[in-house]
C-alpha cells in the first residue's frame, strides 16, 4: 500500500518551525532596516533602546542632564546589543545548530528536526546580517569608533567550552544553544514593548517572531535529547545548563563602565550605577525572572525528577527547594 504524503494519525508534526517558508523573516520581510530620514524628530518621542532595560537612566545625574545624554547611552547600549547578537548568532547559536544538523551528539536525528535545524541556521544568519547593518548605521551616526567589542558573555561561554572535556564538547554546545534560544524570545518580547526608532522596532519585531518559533523548537529538541542521554551525560548537561543560565544574566561591567565614561560621568555616579547592577544577587534576580521558558522546558522534560538536578538548581537559587 502506498504511504500517505501526510500521516494525519500522528497529529501535529514535532520539531518543526511551523510554516517556515511563509513565516520566517528571511523569507517574508520587505524591510531593509535603514535608519529613518526623520531620525531627529523620532528621537523627540522614541528611544534607541527601552529605558526599562537601562535602569541607570533614572540616576539623578543622568535624569537631570540634557536628553541627548540618555540617547547617547541608549545608542551605545543598542550598538553593543546588536554587535553581541551578531556574534552570538554566528559563533554560538549556529554552532549549536550544526550539532543537531550534522548529528554530532551520536543520537538518531528525525528528518523534521534536521530540516528545521537547517532553517533555523538560515534565520540566525539573517538576524546577524540585519543586526550588523543597524549597528553600523548607528555607529556611523554617532561617530563611534570603538566597536565591535568582545562581550563578556561570549568570552565566558568560550571559556566554559574550552574547559569542557572533548567527550562532552558537542553536548556542551547543544546545551548552550538550548539555554540561549529559550531566553532570547522573552528578552526580545520585553524589548519590543517600548516605542523605539522605527527601523529598530521593525528589526526587533522580525527577530522576535522568528525567536518565538526557535524557543519552541529548542524546547522540544532538548526534551528529545534529554531522553537519549546516559547518566554521566545528564550530570554533565545539568551543570552546563546552570552555568550557562548564570552567564546569560551577568552584566558586562567593563563595557558598561566604558559606556558611562564615554559621556564623561563622574566616578562617584559610575560607581553607584555599577553597585546596583553587578554582583551575584542582582544576577540571580534577573535569572529567576528571565529564565522561565528555559526552566519550563526543563520541567517538561522531567529534568527535575532527578533529585541531584533539583538540588543543584535550588542551591543556586534558581528554583525553590
Ligand atoms: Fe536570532
Ligand atoms: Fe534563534
Amino acid at each position: 500500500m502506498k504511504k500517505p504524503l501526510i500521516d494525519l494519525a500522528s497529529g501535529p508534526q514535532r520539531f518543526t518551525l511551523g510554516n517556515w517558508n511563509t513565516r520566517a523573516s528571511v523569507r517574508t520581510s520587505e524591510q531593509c532596516y535603514s535608519l529613518p530620514s526623520d531620525i531627529e524628530k523620532q528621537l523627540e518621542t522614541r528611544h534607541w533602546f527601552p529605558p526599562a532595560f537601562l535602569p541607570y537612566l533614572n540616576h539623578p545625574v543622568i535624569k537631570s542632564a540634557d536628553r541627548a545624554l540618555s540617547h547617547r547611552l541608549s545608542a551605545n547600549h543598542l550598538v553593543y546589543f546588536l554587535d553581541y547578537t551578531t556574534l552570538l548568532e554566528h559563533r554560538i547559536v549556529n554552532r549549536s545548530v550544526e550539532i543537531i544538523a550534522h548529528n554530532e551528539l551520536g543520537i538518531s536525528i528525525p528528518r523534521t528536526m534536521k530540516t528545521s535545524a537547517l532553517q533555523l541556521y538560515t534565520d540566525e544568519g539573517y538576524h546577524a546580517l540585519f543586526s550588523n547593518s543597524l549597528a553600523e548605521q548607528i555607529a556611523e551616526l554617532y561617530g563611534m569608533t570603538d566597536r565591535p567589542v568582545m562581550p563578556q558573555r561570549i568570552v565566558q561561554l568560550n571559556a566554559l567550552l574550552s574547559h569542557t572535556p572533548d567527550k562532552h564538547k558537542a553536548l556542551a554546545w547543544f546545551m548552550i544553544g538550548f539555554v540561549s534560544e529559550t531566553i532570547i524570545a522573552k528578552e526580545l518580547l520585553a524589548v519590543c514593548r517600548d516605542v523605539l526608532v522605527s527601523s529598530v522596532q521593525a528589526m526587533l519585531r522580525d527577530h522576535l517572531a522568528d525567536e518565538a518559533r526557535h524557543s519552541r523548537y529548542f524546547s522540544e529538541v532538548f526534551h528529545y535529547v534529554w531522553l537519549h542521554l546516559n547518566s554521566d551525560q545528564r550530570a554533565f548537561a545539568a551543570r552546563v545548563v546552570l552555568e550557562t543560565l548564570l552567564i546569560f544574566f551577568e552584566v558586562d561591567e567593563q563595557w558598561l563602565r566604558e559606556s558611562l565614561n564615554s559621556v564623561r560621568l563622574d566616578e562617584t555616579t559610575i560607581a553607584q550605577i555599577l553597585f546596583d547592577l553587578v554582583g551575584p544577587h542582582a544576577c540571580l534576580l534577573r535569572a529567576r525572572s528571565g529564565a522561565d521558558a528555559t526552566l519550563k522546558a526543563l520541567k517538561k522534560a522531567r529534568f527535575f525528577d532527578l533529585p541531584a538536578n533539583r538540588q543543584l538548581f535550588s542551591m543556586a537559587g534558581l528554583v525553590d527547594g
